[in-house]
């Protein structure tokens, strides 16, 4: 089975690198796809989020990186890919996601399904959003960051405090 794991990545957590190891080793194949959306200001640009997860990837030989603008089963048809792969950290992701699996489902003709795994309990409250929240105050009051250190990949820990130290 081939199967693409979507997001914002913005930016990629220690949370999504596990669940993107886990499903690549139920998978022959894994992409790992970045959305590149013109109506949201992300902290990160599409390149540098792409970047950020090809170098936490890059021993993982069934695992490739790729940016997608547009809709995902538009995506994932092009790529001749029918599986989709999410994480579930709490009721709330179930809530939005459930949804989310039916459209994609109806809009691909009942062709792309999507697979959930659940979120270890040691990153289910990690989110893309609360350490960007995180890392700008902290950085700003100048703090130390060893608990992000504990949620982040070293290069996207690098990336962050490049970016909002000043
Ligand atoms: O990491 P996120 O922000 O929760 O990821 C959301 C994502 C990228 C999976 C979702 O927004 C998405 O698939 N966007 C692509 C546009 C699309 O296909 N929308 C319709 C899905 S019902």
């Amino acid at each position: 089975m081939n199967a693409i794991y979507p997001g914002s990545f913005d930016p990629v957590t220690n949370g999504h690198i596990d669940i993107a190891r886990r499903s690549a080793a139920l998978c022959t194949h894994l992409t790992v796809a970045v959305l590149d959306n013109l109506h949201k200001s992300p902290l990160f640009s599409v390149e540098e989020r792409v970047a950020m997860l090809r170098d936490a990837f890059r021993q993982d030989k069934n695992i490739e990186v790729e940016a997608f603008s547009g809709l995902l089963v538009d995506y994932a048809s092009k790529k001749g890919i029918m599986t989709i792969i999410r994480g579930l950290r709490s009721q709330d992701d179930i809530a939005k996601e459930l949804p989310y699996a039916i459209w994609n489902r109806q809009l691909s003709g009942g062709l792309v399904e999507t697979m959930y795994l659940p979120a270890e309990p040691s990153y289910q409250h990690i989110s893309g959003s609360i350490v960007r929240e995180v890392a700008a105050l902290q950085y700003r009051g100048g703090h130390n960051d060893k608990i992000l250190a504990s949620m982040v990949p070293p290069a996207v820990l690098a990336a962050l405090r490049e970016k909002l130290e000043h």
